[in-house]
């Protein structure tokens, strides 16, 4: 313990002196996801350079329920960081419209993510650095690193050439997950954010398959919102290390009101990993799994049909896209 504590503080104090040597006295630009891997990198940007640091927020309309308030509300309070936060949502759904291959989608939300990055670090002056939450399993399943590629990872070379940062800065890129976890537990997040379960770059995008509307991603934030809550409060959510929500865009026949009704199915995903490169699926109680269908398909319009995904990683990824 001492001695990973020890190699956690060595880690630390190389990280923020090496943020400090590669911004070299210039402005630092980080994004904030609202996931632990953004949180942890502007935490150690902050100690490198400070008031020099300003931290992006782009609400993509791909967010968990009630998490873009969540992470603003901590960054800005707690850690009284400079943060911008962008309302981009009409502008993602816009270039996503009729938009239904995975691929294409995770490379477009990359694209206009770094666009709307540029356009507000460009009407902050001087550009300098960027700072990325960039893992060391994202860099191996997007095939650098002398690995396989298994899909594109939009937050690994997808920058446009166009774009005129001084340096992209990776604090993060050799942790896996949960050294990443430890690190923000030592630089003083709260638990509820180290402890958070992690959410893909390009959120409920990759759970949400088929075409991306509001209201499909809406009825996707309420059913997910069940689901956590129900893991929560029966105090599962230490046994695993995701669980979420995935509109997988079947539609099915169902009786509702003694009428028939043509609606979305739910899938519900419970997994336990220790470095998500592999990953099995969490034996959930079946008295949680019915209230949480029961609670769904009563309290979710157009939802009348609940799955459980059992599958373990391989064949089948974390994520459906
Ligand atoms: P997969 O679906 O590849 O997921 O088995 C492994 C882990 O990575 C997360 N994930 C992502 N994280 N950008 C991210 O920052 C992404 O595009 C992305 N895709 C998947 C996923 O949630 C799981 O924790």
């Amino acid at each position: 313990m001492t001695n990973l504590k020890g190699s956690m503080d060595a880690f630390i104090q190389q990280a923020v002196e090496g943020i400090r040597r590669e911004a070299a006295g210039r402005p630092v630009l980080c994004a904030l996801s609202g996931g632990v891997d953004s949180a942890v990198c502007a935490v150690l940007a902050q100690r490198a350079v400070g008031d020099k640091l300003t931290c992006l927020f782009v609400d993509t309309g791909f967010m968990r329920k009630d998490e873009g308030d969540q992470v603003t509300a901590l960054f800005r309070g707690a850690y009284a960081v400079n943060l911008i936060r962008v309302d981009a949502e009409q502008r993602f759904l816009d270039r996503l419209k009729g938009v239904t291959e995975p691929e294409r989608k995770r490379k477009i939300i990359g694209e206009e993510f770094i666009r709307v990055f540029e356009e507000e670090a460009g009407k902050l002056g001087e550009i300098g650095c960027l700072v990325q939450g960039t893992i060391y399993p994202d860099i191996m399943e997007s095939g650098e690193d002398g690995h396989k590629q298994v899909k594109a990872h939009h937050n690994v070379g997808g920058m446009p050439t166009c774009i005129d940062f001084k340096a992209v800065i990776e604090p993060i890129k050799l942790l896996y997950k949960e050294e990443v976890r430890e690190c923000g537990r030592m630089l003083g997040l709260p638990e509820a954010f180290a402890g958070r379960q992690p959410f893909p770059g390009p959120g409920l995008a990759v759970r949400c398959l088929g075409e991306l509307t509001k209201p499909r991603l809406d009825l996707l934030r309420e059913a997910d919102a069940i689901f956590r809550e129900e893991i929560e409060k029966a105090g599962l959510q230490s046994q695993m290390q995701q669980y979420f929500a995935v509109l997988p865009g079947v539609q099915s026949v169902g009786v509702r009101d003694g009428a028939r009704c043509y609606e979305e199915m739910v899938a519900l995903r419970a997994i336990a990993t220790r470095d998500f490169v592999t990953a099995d699926s969490v034996r959930l109680p079946h008295a949680l799994v019915e209230t949480v269908v029961r609670r769904i398909t009563s309290e979710v319009e157009g939802v009348n049909r609940v799955v459980l995904d059992v599958t373990p990683k391989p064949p089948a990824t974390v994520e459906w896209e």
